[in-house]
């Protein structure tokens, strides 16, 4: 499509969303979320002793009232794009004994609805800022979608929404949310960017604040991804079990 013609109908979508959903586009596109204490920067073998973040700061039921869903369902059309490809292999992993998975990275929800289905008892938290990562800008049949990104997660998903939580902020700060509410995740399932240091990162922040919880991913066949899996791995003595593109983390 001409480039031109993109950039319209990306005008038209947020004009459309202006107007039909504004009960919605009046909340801050991005969840501020202030920290009184930031965690520590400084990492060694032990992470649990370098973290000062409280994880009873909070109760899970004031997470829950403060990440409502809108009342009005954005105007956006339905958009089942996504690249999820791990579903032979996450499918093992969930069951009905699940009650809190988090995924890090949903885009437009397609592995999200995959987690749902097959862990029926649990909640998902989604987090995700929907802004899309680097390689989506790079690429104009994906940055056309990044317009209203968030809005067709909702709609996507609408059908979820009493158990489905999306937290739009970084993947570290929502963590960190997750934590200082007490809340503890069954599975944390990572694909939010693909770079080195970032996923380090995410993977890091999961294992101080959540030690015993199951880590799994997607794009094992990224260099990026699988150098930083690998040298988590090898930092903390986890195994590592990779079939295709999925990975997953075993003490
Ligand atoms: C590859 S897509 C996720 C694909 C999705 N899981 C699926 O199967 O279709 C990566 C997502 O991560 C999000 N993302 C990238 N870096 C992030 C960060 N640092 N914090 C929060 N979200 C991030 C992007 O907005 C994007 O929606």
């Amino acid at each position: 499509m001409h480039k031109i013609s993109k950039i319209l109908i990306s005008i038209s979508f947020t004009i459309t969303n202006f107007f039909y959903a504004e009960e919605y586009l009046t909340k801050p596109p991005i969840v501020p979320i202030y920290l009184d204490e930031p965690p520590s920067r400084k990492t060694n073998n032990n992470p649990i002793e370098t973290f000062n973040l409280s994880a009873n700061t909070y109760s899970p039921q004031e997470f829950y009232t403060k990440y409502t869903w809108p009342t009005i369902k954005p105007r956006v059309e339905p958009d089942d794009h996504g690249w999820f490809v791990n579903a032979a292999q996450l499918r093992l992993l969930l069951n009905n004994k699940q009650l809190l998975i988090v995924e890090l990275g949903s885009w437009l929800g397609s592995s999200t609805r995959f987690i749902l289905n097959h862990a029926q008892n649990a909640t998902v938290i989604a987090v995700d800022h929907w802004l899309g990562s680097t390689e989506h800008y790079a690429d104009s049949e994906f940055h056309i979608k990044l317009a209203t990104l968030y809005e067709t997660f909702l709609v996507n998903c609408w059908d979820y929404k009493h158990r489905l939580i999306p937290l739009r902020t970084t993947t570290l700060q929502g963590l960190e949310e997750i934590y200082i509410h007490n809340l503890h995740p069954d599975l944390v399932y990572v694909d939010a960017s693909h770079d080195y240091d970032a996923v380090l990162s995410d993977l890091e922040k999961i294992y101080q604040l959540f030690p015993s919880t199951v880590i799994a991913g997607d794009d094992w066949m990224w260099n990026s991804v699988r150098a930083a899996v690998c040298d988590f791995a090898s930092k903390y003595e986890f195994s590592i079990q990779a079939s295709k593109n999925f990975w997953q983390l075993q003490k």
